[in-house]
């Protein structure tokens, strides 16, 4: 009997050559995309960012900063094709791992009020909402508010 094989994505850091790969999803998935300057610089600000490959191709990847035992969880994002098939939870998950192995006692994030699929993905993991900032999203139409959620990590 022959053995199947299946490849399995890998998690990996984040590099500059990524950067093109990386914009060519954000561009797609956000109506407000991060800036390649913005991922630039987090990697030179050493923010844990990550790559998730299956066989080279980029499926998603995030960004969390951590600082003074707690964790913000700056960008999220599973590429379109790949969406609703489990890799944001995987994703949230490592983030998670990532951010208490770096000693933070909880994880931070923003979310839009009008991303629903985002907000049941955090929903889902445990996370609870517990403030909302006004006006902080661009917006097409004027600004949009944050829901603040947060997650404790033990
Ligand atoms: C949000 C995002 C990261 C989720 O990634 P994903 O790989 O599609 O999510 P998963 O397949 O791991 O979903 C896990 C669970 O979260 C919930 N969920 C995720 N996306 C959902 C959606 N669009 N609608 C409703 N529920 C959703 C479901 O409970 C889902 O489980 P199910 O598929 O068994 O029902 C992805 O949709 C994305 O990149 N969106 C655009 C960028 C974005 O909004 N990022 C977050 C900014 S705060």
């Amino acid at each position: 009997m022959s053995a199947v094989l299946k490849s399995v994505p890998l998690l990996a850091a984040m590099r500059e050559a990524d950067l093109a790969e990386v914009m060519a999803i954000e561009d797609v998935i956000y109506t407000h995309p991060w800036t390649r300057g913005n991922f630039a610089d987090s990697l030179v600000a050493g923010y844990e960012c990550r790559t998730w490959r299956l066989d080279g191709a980029l499926l998603g990847y995030f960004v969390v900063m951590v600082a003074a035992g707690e964790a913000h969880l700056l960008n999220l994002s599973v590429a379109p094709s790949h969406q609703r098939r489990g890799h944001g939870a995987t994703l949230l998950r490592e983030a998670a791992a990532i951010a208490r192995l770096r000693g933070a006692r909880g994880i931070f994030l923003e979310v839009r009020p009008s991303n629903a699929g985002a907000q049941a993905l955090y929903t889902r993991f445990g996370f609870r909402r517990i403030a909302v900032r006004r006006g902080y999203y661009p917006a097409h139409a004027g600004r949009e508010d944050a829901l603040v959620l947060t997650l404790a990590l033990r």
